[in-house]
């Protein structure tokens, strides 16, 4: 019975990325004279600013790498804000808005960093090519090169994403803040037409990185003892978070093993009750996540090839690709004036 469960789960998970693969494939096909426009992600092409900005891409990397030589943790901080644009209105860059009521400005966002790099490396696109680059592809782009320079895999960036130009604080706070259950979580993702393996894949950023002490605050007793601590956390490991959390704003690493290292420890920990964040350890309880993430516990190469795969599924979330769709934005921090 267990074994016929295992082989109908690898079934599933292989048929999944098969899917993935095949989409993502399916953007590298050179587009013909075919009339037939499915959906706006199917405009977005690797071949996209070979003669308006051929050099774009090694601009973002360069820069990049620079920043994370600098500050290590900038690697981190480059892919959740990925996340967070993605999330809010697809890839179109209104995460990096800057004004009143915009998601930046967002009670959710309050810990996002990484603005400066993208704006650093927008000043340095728009003086090579003017007008011709959008802060969605460059965040996006930037995201995989964070990733690759922290030892996780790469993928080929389709570009071609335009900017938005609307930005709301209200939508930001709906991104999932680490206290909702699993099936939030699926209606999240689902919402954004990424799937349960997305799901668990994605989560598995949190190999790396850091959290503040307020996100995990509901899982640790407070100090008058009002609440109690969080039973799904092992004894130890909640002894050094306390030991850690004395200020709300002071960092824990969201992988408490390899923090510095894009692996699979992060998989590993949820089996020993060692996930910081409550909706990370809801994975591993949860029937329709824990198989996946008993799987990817013990298989590397899944958990990278299909991070690859889930990652350019993110990007191309309802992307503005339409010829009155968006803008490209002079500053990624402000919508164009006229
Ligand atoms: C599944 C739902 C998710 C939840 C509930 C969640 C929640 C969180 C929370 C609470 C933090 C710490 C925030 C703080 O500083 O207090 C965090 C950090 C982070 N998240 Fe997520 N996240 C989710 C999905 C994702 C996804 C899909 C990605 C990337 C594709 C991602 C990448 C990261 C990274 C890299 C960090 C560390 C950021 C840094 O060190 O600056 N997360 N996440």
């Amino acid at each position: 019975m267990r074994w016929c469960f295992s082989f109908i789960f690898v079934l599933v998970l292989v048929v999944l990325h098969l899917d993935g693969l095949a989409r993502s494939r399916a953007l590298a096909t050179p587009k013909t004279a075919s009339p037939k426009v499915s959906s706006p992600q199917d405009l977005l092409s690797f071949t996209h600013y070979l003669n308006t900005c051929p050099d774009v891409e090694g601009i973002i990397q360069n820069k990049v790498r620079a920043w994370v030589k600098k500050d290590y943790t900038l690697a981190a901080s480059i892919i959740r804000l990925h996340f967070h644009d993605c999330a809010v209105r697809g890839c179109d860059a209104s995460i990096l808005l800057n004004h009143a009521g915009s998601e930046r400005r967002a009670e959710a966002s309050k810990t996002l960093r990484g603005f400066q790099v993208i704006e650093e490396i927008k000043a340095e696109v728009e003086k090579r090519c003017p007008g011709r680059v959008s802060c969605a592809d460059i965040l996006t782009a930037a995201a995989r090169d964070a990733t690759v320079l922290i030892g996780g895999p790469f993928w080929e960036v389709p570009f071609g994403r335009k900017d938005g130009k609307v930005s709301i604080a209200r939508e930001a706070n709906r991104v999932p803040q680490g206290h909702e259950n699993v099936t939030d979580l699926i209606q999240f993702f689902q919402a954004r037409g990424l799937n349960i393996l997305d799901l668990v894949i994605l989560s598995g950023s949190h190999t790396i990185g850091r959290s503040t002490c307020h996100s995990i605050q509901h899982r640790l007793s407070n100090f008058n003892g009002t609440y109690k601590p969080d039973p799904s956390l092992n004894a130890t490991y909640l002894r050094v978070l306390k030991g850690k959390c004395g200020r709300r704003y002071n960092y824990v690493d969201l992988d408490g093993t390899t923090p510095r290292k894009f692996d699979t420890e992060y998989y590993k920990n949820l089996g020993k009750k060692m996930a910081l964040l409550s909706t990370d350890q809801g994975l591993y309880r949860d029937s329709r996540t824990s198989p996946i993430v008993e799987a990817l516990a013990t298989q590397p190469e899944l958990f990278t090839n299909q991070f690859a795969v889930s990652m350019v599924k993110l990007g191309n979330i309802q992307v503005l690709t339409g010829k009155k769709d968006g803008e490209i934005r002079g500053n990624c921090n402000f919508v164009n004036p006229y």
